[in-house]
């Protein structure tokens, strides 16, 4: 090779390193999605594999001789909902259950949040599944004040529809759940289902507190869309009544077995003052 050539091939060699260079600087700049030196997919928003506790729902369903109480029909009206959002949701589950592993496994990647009121009954669950987002709730109420209080709360300006917010500290209506972990209030639910707390004695807190606070919420929506609340039990006359002063019948859009789903607006921006839920 002569030096003319020499020089030649190194300058050539030079102009392909810049570019080689300049190639391997800008695949960096770039986003990983559309970066032609890396093949690593980053964009994992239809990610389908199954997650960890997916997993452990299924050995441990498969391995249970013990079922959640709602039927099949009942669970599949809100795992329609789970699947008709298209996306990880916010979904608040009232109370802690046989069922509360497939809560969560239905809503995968999503938020789910359980309230369970039995201490107890609480370790127990969180025990055997400590991959459950659950916080003990303290009821003010009773299953036996249920008819005092749906005929007295009108006279309470902070039960009123606008007059509840913030639901956060609002000790003076007792329907109000005033002191639930700061998740609860700075979360916008897409779902909340109304499973618990116990309602069947007259010592039991009775789920006029969650119906009415899932109620508030759902007026309260900011983003877009409505709130599905799910009520189980309405074969109970408690259940019943209180869905139908604060969930409306003009709201209740599915019905099966036991189970109301309910799709309530959002009032946020209205601009007439309520002063009655439906
Ligand atoms: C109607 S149960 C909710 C049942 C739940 N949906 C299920 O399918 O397992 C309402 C409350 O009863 C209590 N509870 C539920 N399952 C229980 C169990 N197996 N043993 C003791 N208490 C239970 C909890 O305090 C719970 O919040
Ligand atoms: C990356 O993943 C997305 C979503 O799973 C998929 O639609 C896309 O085809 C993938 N791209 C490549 C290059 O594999
Ligand atoms: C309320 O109004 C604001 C401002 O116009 C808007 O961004 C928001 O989406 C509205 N929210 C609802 C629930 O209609």
């Amino acid at each position: 090779m002569q030096v003319s050539e020499k020089r030649w091939f190194v300058s050539l060699l030079a102009i392909v390193g810049i570019i080689g260079a300049s190639l391997f600087i800008v695949s960096l700049i770039q986003t990983p999605n559309n970066s032609f030196l890396c093949s690593v997919n980053y964009s994992n928003k239809n990610d389908n594999t199954p997650t960890s506790l997916q997993l452990k729902a299924i050995l441990h369903y498969a391995t249970s001789s013990t079922t959640p109480q709602q039927s099949f029909s009942e669970i599949t009206i809100t795992l329609d909902v789970l699947k008709s959002l298209k996306r990880p949701c916010n979904f608040l589950v009232f109370g802690l259950g046989l069922d509360s592993l497939m809560w969560a496994s239905l809503n995968p990647r999503g938020r789910t949040l359980f309230l369970e009121e039995d201490a107890s009954w609480f370790q127990k669950v969180v025990k055997d599944a400590p991959e459950l987002n659950a916080h003990t709730v303290k009821y003010r109420t009773h299953l036996r004040e249920a008819d005092a209080l749906l005929s007295s709360y009108r006279n309470e300006p902070s039960c009123s529809p606008v007059g509840a917010m913030p639901l956060r500290g609002n000790e003076r209506c007792k329907l109000a759940l005033h002191n639930l972990p700061d998740e609860v209030y700075d979360t916008e639910w897409d779902l909340i289902m109304v499973d618990a707390p116990k309602g069947y004695f007259a010592e039991a807190p009775g789920r006029m507190a969650a119906i009415f606070t899932a109620a508030v919420m759902g007026r309260n929506r900011k983003g877009s869309g409505v709130t599905h609340v799910f009520l189980h039990d309405v074969d109970r006359k408690v259940e019943k009544v209180y869905a139908e002063e604060f969930l409306c019948r003009k709201n209740l859009v599915k019905g099966v077995g036991r189970l109301w789903h309910f799709e309530i607006p959002s009032k946020v921006n209205s601009t007439i003052y309520d002063t009655v839920f439906c």
